[in-house]
C-alpha cells in the first residue's frame, strides 16, 4: 500500500503556530523526508466522555481480562531475549503465566505455563534448559511441547501421550518482537498490525539490540500510566522546562486500523511561550531532553537547532548504520515520533530508540507496570551485542535510580509525580467520565474506541 497524505478537514481547529507539515518544508535535507512523515490520517472519533469505571472498577478489569487480554495480540519479548535453543522467558499478563520458548534456531513457541499433571507453573524464571520438566513430580516435555516423560508411567495408563502436548498460544513476530495470542481463532498478526511495518521500513527495529530495559510499578490502573505517554498536551504543565524548544501543541496526531501515531517536533518553539527563543535556546532545550550526553555546543550564524541536532545525530548513527545515516532528514533526527499498537505496545519511530509497554501488575486493576526499553542500532558486520536484563524499580523508587535512562529519568519523574494522584482523583470524582481533547488526545480516543469494540464482542 502507498502511504497517502490526507490533510485534515480545513475547518478542524488546530493550535496557532507552524503546523508539522510546514515545519517539514524547512528541513535542511528535504529529499530525505520519508513519506511516512508526510502521511496524515486523523478522522474525528466522537467527543463523548470516557467512563471513569474503566480505570477504577474491578468489573471492568475482569472484562478486559476475558475479552481483551485473552484474545488480543500482545508483545511478549524480543526474539533475541531468548537467542539460544532452550532459552525460555516467563511473560505474565493479569492472572495468566505464559512460557515463551526458543524451540529451534528459527522457531519460537509459547505455552501456558502450567503442568498438565496437577498444574504447577512449569518454570518461574527465565533461563535455558534442554527440556521442560515440572519440579513437583517430574512430568517432562520436549522444547517443542511434546510429552517426553511420565514418572511412574505404569500409574497413568489413562494418559494418551500423543494427546499430552503442552497447549500452545499463537505466536507471531515483527520488528524483532515476539507477539503471543491466547485466542486460537485470532486473525494473523500481519493482519492485526496492518500498515505499521511500512511506517518502520526506513528504521528497521529488527536490526537493534536492547541496551536498556527498565520496569517500574505504579499504584494505578495500567491505562492511567499508558495514557500519560500518548500525547504532548501535558508538556505545558508537566514539563515546562522544555517549552523553549518543543512544538508541543503543534504535534501531529494520526491513526489507522489498530495503531496510532504522534509526532512532537523539537527545535521549534511551543506556541505557549510569549517570547521568540533563539536557535541556541531551542537547541539547549532539545539537547536537555535528548538522551545522548554531549558537550555544550555553541550555535553560530546560520545554524539552526534542528540542523545541528540532525548533523550530530547522523554522525553518531554513522557508527552503527553506516551510509544509511546520510539518508535521514533533520526531522527524523529531531522529533519524538511515538506509535501505539493497540492495546499496549509503543515503539518510537526513527532512531529515538524508545519502546514502552504498559500492563496490569498481576491481577490487580489498580497496580501496573511501565517498561521502557532502548533499542539500539548496531554495526551488523559485527556480532550482535547481548540484550540487558530487566532493571526493576518499585513503586517508591525514583527513575534516576536507573541512570541508564540518562536525561529521560528526570522527565519520567515529572510524569510519574501525577499518576498516583490521577488514580486517587478518579476514585473520588463524582463526574462519571473523563473528557478528552478532540485532537491532541485523539490517540487516547482511538485506544478507547478499539477497547469498546473488543469488550463488546461476543
Ligand atoms: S504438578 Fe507437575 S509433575 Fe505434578
Ligand atoms: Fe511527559
Amino acid at each position: 500500500m502507498t502511504l497517502i497524505s490526507e490533510p485534515p478537514a480545513t475547518d478542524a481547529p488546530r493550535s496557532p503556530g507552524i503546523t508539522y507539515q510546514q515545519l517539514l518544508d524547512t528541513d535542511s535535507r528535504p529529499e530525505n523526508v520519508p513519506d511516512v512523515l508526510r502521511w496524515q490520517n486523523c478522522q474525528f472519533l466522537g467527543d463523548e466522555d470516557i467512563p471513569v469505571s474503566r480505570y477504577t472498577s474491578r468489573e471492568f478489569h475482569e472484562l478486559e481480562k476475558h475479552k481483551l487480554w485473552n484474545r488480543v495480540w500482545q508483545m511478549a519479548c524480543r526474539a533475541d531475549d531468548i537467542p539460544e535453543i532452550g532459552d525460555s522467558l516467563v511473560y505474565e499478563i493479569c492472572d495468566q503465566s505464559i512460557l515463551v520458548v526458543r524451540s529451534g534456531t528459527d522457531e519460537i513457541k509459547a505455552y501456558y505455563n502450567s503442568c498438565l499433571h496437577r498444574g504447577r507453573q512449569l518454570r518461574e524464571h527465565d533461563g535455558n534448559a534442554t527440556e521442560l520438566r515440572c519440579p513437583f513430580h517430574g512430568f517432562c516435555w520436549n522444547l517443542d511441547g511434546s510429552l517426553k516423560q511420565v514418572p511412574c508411567e505404569w500409574d497413568f495408563p489413562h494418559i494418551d501421550k500423543a494427546e499430552w502436548g503442552l497447549p500452545e498460544l499463537r505466536v507471531g513476530t515483527w520488528g524483532g518482537f515476539v507477539f503471543v495470542n491466547m485466542d486460537p481463532n485470532c486473525e494473523p498478526l500481519e493482519a492485526f498490525i496492518g500498515n505499521l511495518p511500512e511506517h518502520f521500513q526506513k528504521w528497521p527495529l529488527e536490526n537493534r539490540y536492547k541496551s536498556v530495559h527498565v520496569a517500574r510499578l505504579f499504584p494505578t490502573n495500567w491505562k492511567v500510566v499508558q495514557e500519560a505517554f500518548m500525547e504532548a498536551f501535558h508538556v505545558v504543565a508537566t514539563h515546562p522546562q522544555l517549552l523553549a524548544g518543543i512544538g508541543d501543541a503543534n504535534s501531529q496526531y494520526d491513526w489507522e486500523g489498530n495503531f496510532s501515531r504522534a509526532i512532537t517536533p523539537n527545535g521549534t518553539p511551543s506556541p505557549h511561550i510569549s517570547f521568540v527563543p533563539t536557535e541556541q535556546e531551542m537547541f539547549d532545550a532539545v539537547s536537555d531532553r535528548r538522551l545522548d550526553q554531549a558537550p555544550y555546543i555553541v550555535l553560530t550564524e546560520g545554524m539552526t537547532a534542528r540542523s545541528v541536532t540532525g548533523n550530530g545525530a547522523r554522525m553518531n548513527l554513522r557508527k552503527s548504520i553506516g551510509d544509511a545515516a546520510d539518508e535521514l532528514s533533520d526531522a527524523e533526527m529531531s522529533e519524538s515520533i511515538y506509535y501505539t499498537l493497540f492495546p499496549n505496545f509503543h515503539p518510537w519511530g526513527a532512531y529515538n530508540r524508545i519502546t514502552y509497554r504498559f500492563r496490569p501488575y498481576g491481577d490487580n486493576h489498580e497496580m501496573s507496570i511501565m517498561e521502557c526499553m532502548f533499542l539500539e542500532p548496531y554495526d551488523t558486520a559485527k556480532p550482535k551485542p547481548a540484550n540487558v536484563p530487566i532493571h526493576w524499580l518499585g513503586i517508591d523508587d525514583d527513575w534516576t535510580e536507573a541512570p541508564e535512562l540518562g536525561l529521560l529519568a528526570r522527565v519520567f519523574n515529572q510524569d510519574s509525580f501525577n499518576l498516583p494522584k490521577v488514580q486517587i482523583g478518579l476514585r473520588s470524582t463524582k463526574k462519571p467520565g473523563v473528557t478528552l481533547a478532540n485532537y491532541q488526545e485523539i490517540k487516547l480516543r482511538h485506544f478507547h474506541h478499539l477497547l469498546s469494540d473488543w469488550i463488546t464482542r461476543p
